[in-house]
Order: structure tokens, then C-alpha cells, then sequence
């Protein structure tokens, strides 16, 4: 991404997402920070960050457009897709089968949701970044859900992948950035074993969206 066009992060409100937000910006990207719950005083206040409030996947591009036209800014010309998190409970057999529905809807269908929202708003070789963690590549009992929503976000990125190479399709570049280890100052994480920084992570996002050969995994 060479271009001045902002980098929309869909996911802002949450741990990892409004630090990317914060971390973009003072990198000295414009930022579209995108969320259905507001930002973080933390994230909202950095210079560069354009917020955009949406209900949810319908409303979501048309917020994205509107955003960009009240604040004079172009449309986004990357995604970061920041959208679930860690969970811990009850082992899988054990658990509510509600949660099970609700963690495939917001861990899984709402990034498919959102590509589905963001994409057309892309052009041709734009990168299309997800963000998921270590318990989509490693069994953690009393985190199923995850666990599995993660390995199946990280087929379906593989997905997207494949069928943007299409001679039809728009042709955006899909990414995976997978953070092996807990974020640090995540409270959640109980006792990590390693952590990475906020500044680890914007970095390997900058890398990705910066260079359009880069790999379609990355571990950070
Ligand atoms: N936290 C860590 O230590 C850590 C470590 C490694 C990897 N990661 C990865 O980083 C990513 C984000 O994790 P996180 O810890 O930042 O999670 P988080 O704090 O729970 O935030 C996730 C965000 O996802 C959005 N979201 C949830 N359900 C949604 C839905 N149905 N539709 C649209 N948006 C929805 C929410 O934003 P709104 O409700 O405001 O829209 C929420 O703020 C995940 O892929 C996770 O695996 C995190």
C-alpha cells in the first residue's frame, strides 16, 4: 500500500483492534476505525483515525462511505479484520449449545460478513488482512469454540484467497496474521507462557499491507 487511501479496521472497539488502530495511526496512516460499539478513548483520540459506527453487516459499507465522505477522506484502500477474541469455559461436551451458536456467529460469520461488506469497496491487489491467534493451530481445552472457529477462519481465508485469483473476481490479496501468543496487557490471557506487543503486531500488519508479494500466512 503506496497509496494515501486510509486502512479500515474492522474490529476497533476491541483489545487488539483498537491497538492496531492507535498503532497504524502513529505510523502516520489514515485509519478508519469501524465498530458497532465506539472506540477506546485510547484509540479515538489519535490523530489520523476516522471512526465509523455501523449496527452491523448490512450497514456496514454504507457507514464506510459515509464516514469517508463527512470527514473528506478516500475510501479505505486495506482492511485489518480484528473480529472475535479468547474465550475460556466449559469444556465442549459441558458446554451451552447457545454459546456454541454465538461464538460461530461472531467468531467465524462475521468475518465472512464483513469481506463480503468490505471488499467491493476495495480495488484490484488491495490487501485484505485477518487476524486470528494460537487456538486456531493448537487444541486449548475449555476454549473449543475458538479453537475451532479459529482453524475454520483459517480455511476460509485460504478460501477467500483462492477464489480472488479468479479471472473474474475482484482480485484482492487475503492475508492471515496469526498471533501466536497473548497481547500484552490482556488481562484475559491468565499467566501467558509469551507475549507479544501491540507495536509486534501493527508491524507485521504494516509488512503485509505494504508489500503485495508477502506470504498469505505470517506468524507473528
Ligand atoms: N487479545 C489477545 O491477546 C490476542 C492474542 C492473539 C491473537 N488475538 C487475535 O486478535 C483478534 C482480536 O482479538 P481481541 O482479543 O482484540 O478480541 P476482543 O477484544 O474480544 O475484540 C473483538 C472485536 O470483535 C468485534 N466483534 C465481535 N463480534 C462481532 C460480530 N458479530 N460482528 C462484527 N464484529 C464483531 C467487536 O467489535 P464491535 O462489537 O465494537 O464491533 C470486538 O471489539 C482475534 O483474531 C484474536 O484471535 C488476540
Amino acid at each position: 500500500m503506496t497509496d494515501d487511501r486510509p486502512v479500515l479496521v474492522v474490529g476497533a472497539s476491541g483489545f487488539v483492534g483498537s491497538r492496531v488502530v492507535r498503532g497504524l495511526a502513529a505510523g502516520g496512516r489514515g485509519v478508519l476505525a469501524a465498530s458497532r460499539h465506539g472506540l477506546p478513548a485510547h484509540a479515538a483520540v489519535q490523530n489520523g483515525v476516522v471512526p465509523v459506527r455501523y449496527t452491523g453487516p448490512d450497514t456496514l459499507r454504507q457507514a464506510v462511505r459515509d464516514a469517508c465522505a463527512s470527514a473528506g477522506v478516500p475510501l479505505p484502500g486495506a482492511v485489518v479484520a480484528s473480529i472475535g477474541g479468547w474465550q475460556l469455559g466449559a469444556p465442549l461436551l459441558d458446554s451451552d449449545p447457545d454459546e456454541w451458536t454465538a461464538t460461530l456467529a461472531s467468531h467465524l460469520t462475521a468475518h465472512l460478513d464483513a469481506a463480503r461488506a468490505l471488499v467491493p469497496l476495495l480495488a484490484p491487489g488491495d490487501p485484505y488482512v485477518v487476524l486470528n491467534g494460537a487456538a486456531s493451530r493448537e487444541p486449548m481445552a475449555g476454549s473449543g469454540a475458538v479453537c475451532v472457529t479459529g482453524a475454520g477462519l483459517a480455511m476460509l481465508v485460504q478460501v477467500l484467497r483462492l477464489e480472488a485469483t479468479r479471472p473474474d473476481a475482484a482480485s484482492v490479496r487475503f492475508h492471515e496474521v496469526v498471533v501466536d501468543h497473548a497481547v500484552d496487557g490482556d488481562d484475559r490471557n491468565a499467566d501467558p507462557a509469551q507475549t507479544r506487543t501491540p507495536a509486534q503486531v501493527v508491524s507485521a500488519l504494516g509488512a503485509v499491507l505494504d508489500q503485495p508479494t508477502a506470504p498469505a500466512v505470517v506468524h507473528v
